[in-house]
C-alpha cells in the first residue's frame, strides 16, 4: 500500500518530469526560431505592396477605411450569380471507391526524368525543376494519424496549414480561437497539417516536437512529404482524402494559415444566417487574378507552367469556409487535374471543374487587413469583433487581441475611420 510520503514522492517526481518536459519544448523552440526564417506561410505577403497590382481587380477594395456596423457581415456578401450546376457525372463522385483507412503504406515514386531531355524544362528555376519532377507523386504515407478525431458530432472541423517549427503558433491556437468547444450544442475540432520538417538543421529534433506534442494533444496529421512552400498543395489534397476517409459526418470545414485570428462565433452566424445549404466555399476570394510574371515574386509561375491570363476565382489560402459535401466532391475533382504549385489556386481550379463558384465576404481578410501596415485598424478590436479571419497576427498579438475580445469589449455602432 502506498501511504502518503509514497504518494507525495510520486506526485513530486510527475512533476519534476513534466516541468522538464516542458522546459525542453520551450528551450528546443527558442533554439531554433531564428532559424525559422526560410519557410513561412505567410501566403501573400508578397501582395502588400506593388505587386498587389498584378493580382486583379478585387484587390482594389481593401482600402483604408471600414464602416463597423452590427452584424453587416451576415448579409453584406458580393458574390457573383452562383452557378450550381454540377452536371451529373461529377454528383457520382468517388461512388464505389472510397478508401475505409489512408491505404498508401510506401513512397516509391521516382523522379520523372523524361522531363529532363526538354528545353523548356532546362530553361526553368531550380524550384520549379524541382516541383515538376516530382508532380506525378501523389499520395505519401501518413505519420500521425486520427482516425478518431471526427467521431461523433462534429459541426465545425478547423484544419490549420503548420509546420513543426511553429509550435508556438499551434499552442496559442490551442489555448485562443482553436480551443476544442461546444457552442449552442454544436462542437468544433481543430486539427493542425504537417508535412515532414524540410530544416536540414535540427530536423531530427523537430521531428521530436512533433512527436511530443502529438502525444499530449492527440491533434496533429502528418504526412511523409517534405514541408515547402511548392508542396503547400500537396497538403490540400492530403487533407480533402484524409477527410474523406474519416470524417462522413462533418458538416462544415474551416482551413487556415497557422498565423491567423479566427472569430469562431462570427463563423456560427454567418452559418445560421446563409441560405446556402450546398456548394458553400466563403472566403477573401479573388476573381480575375492574373498570374505572376515577376521572376522575384514569391507566387512568379513561368509561362510554360500556366499560360492563360487569369486565374478562376479562388479564395485565399489564409482561411475559408466550405460545407463537408463540398470537400468531398473537391477530393474527386483534384484527381482530375495536375498539381498546381500554389495551393489555394490549384483549389480555385477544382471548384471550376465542379462549376462552383466561390463567394466573396467581408469578413475574411487573408490577404492582410488593410495594406497600411502601420494602419491603427490592425490593432482595433472592435474591428477584429466583427470580422470571421484575419490574416496575419504573430502569437503574442493573437493572444491579446482573444483577451481584448473575451473582455467586456464595447463597440460603438461605427468605430472611429481612420
Ligand atoms: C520502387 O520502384 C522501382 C521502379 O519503379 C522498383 O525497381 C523498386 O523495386 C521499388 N522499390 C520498392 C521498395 O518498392
Ligand atoms: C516517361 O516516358 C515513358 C515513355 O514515354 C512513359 O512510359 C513514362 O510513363 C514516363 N514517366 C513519367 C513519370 O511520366
Ligand atoms: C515535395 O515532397 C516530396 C516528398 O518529400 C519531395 O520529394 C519533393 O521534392 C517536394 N517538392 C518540393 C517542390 O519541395
Ligand atoms: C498553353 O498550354 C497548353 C497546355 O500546356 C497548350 O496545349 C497550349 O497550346 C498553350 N497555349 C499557348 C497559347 O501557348
Ligand atoms: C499609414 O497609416 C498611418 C497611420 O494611419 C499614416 O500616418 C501613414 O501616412 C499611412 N501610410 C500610407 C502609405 O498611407
Amino acid at each position: 500500500m502506498f501511504n502518503n510520503r509514497d504518494r507525495w514522492r510520486v506526485y513530486k517526481k510527475m512533476s519534476i518530469m513534466f516541468l522538464l518536459a516542458v522546459v525542453a519544448l520551450t528551450v528546443l523552440q527558442k533554439g531554433t526560431i531564428n532559424m525559422v526564417g526560410s519557410f513561412d506561410l505567410q501566403r501573400h505577403s508578397g501582395m502588400d505592396g506593388s505587386e498587389g497590382a498584378d493580382f486583379g481587380a478585387t484587390q482594389a477594395d481593401n482600402k483604408d477605411s471600414y464602416n463597423i456596423l452590427k452584424g453587416f457581415w451576415k448579409m453584406n456578401q458580393t458574390h457573383p450569380p452562383h452557378k450550381t450546376l454540377v452536371t451529373s457525372k461529377e454528383l457520382k463522385v468517388t461512388a464505389g471507391r472510397r478508401a475505409t483507412t489512408w491505404d498508401i503504406t510506401s513512397t516509391n515514386c521516382s523522379a520523372n526524368l523524361n522531363l529532363s531531355s526538354q528545353e523548356w524544362f532546362k530553361g526553368l528555376e531550380d524550384n520549379f525543376k524541382q516541383f515538376l519532377l516530382y508532380r506525378h507523386c501523389r499520395y505519401f504515407p501518413i505519420i500521425y494519424n486520427h482516425p478518431e478525431a471526427c467521431n461523433g458530432e462534429i459541426n465545425l472541423l478547423m484544419v490549420i496549414k503548420s509546420v513543426a517549427t511553429q509550435h508556438d503558433r499551434r499552442e496559442v491556437i490551442r489555448k485562443t480561437w482553436g480551443k476544442e468547444q461546444v457552442i449552442k450544442g454544436k462542437r468544433i475540432k481543430t486539427l493542425f497539417l504537417l508535412g515532414r520538417p524540410s530544416h536540414d538543421v535540427e530536423k531530427v529534433n523537430h521531428q521530436k516536437l512533433v512527436e511530443f506534442e502529438n502525444q499530449i494533444y492527440g491533434d496533429i496529421l502528418q504526412w511523409d512529404f517534405l514541408d515547402s512552400f511548392f508542396n503547400l498543395t500537396l497538403k490540400e489534397i492530403h487533407f480533402l482524402k484524409w477527410f474523406d476517409i474519416y470524417c462522413p459526418g462533418v458538416h462544415y470545414i474551416f482551413k487556415g494559415d497557422d498565423d491567423v485570428f479566427v472569430n469562431v462565433d462570427n463563423i456560427f452566424e454567418f452559418l445560421e444566417n446563409s441560405k446556402q445549404e450546398k456548394n458553400m466555399f466563403v472566403g477573401d476570394v479573388l476573381f480575375k487574378a492574373k498570374p505572376i510574371r515577376k521572376k522575384e515574386n514569391k507566387y512568379y509561375i513561368p509561362q510554360t507552367l500556366y499560360n492563360k491570363t487569369l486565374y478562376p476565382p479562388y479564395a485565399g489560402g489564409g482561411g475559408f469556409l466550405m460545407d463537408g459535401s463540398l470537400a468531398r466532391k473537391l477530393y474527386w475533382a483534384a484527381d482530375t487535374l495536375e498539381l498546381y504549385p500554389i495551393d489555394d489556386v490549384f483549389l480555385g481550379m477544382c471548384l471550376e471543374v465542379l462549376h462552383v463558384t466561390p463567394i466573396r465576404h467581408e469578413a475574411f481578410k487573408t490577404f492582410g487587413l488593410v495594406k497600411n501596415k502601420t494602419s491603427k485598424l490592425n490593432r482595433e478590436p472592435c474591428f477584429f469583433k466583427d470580422m470571421i479571419v484575419v490574416h496575419k497576427l504573430l502569437p503574442s498579438e493573437l493572444k491579446l487581441m482573444w483577451n481584448l475580445l473575451k473582455s467586456d469589449l464595447v463597440c460603438a455602432q461605427k468605430a472611429a475611420i481612420l
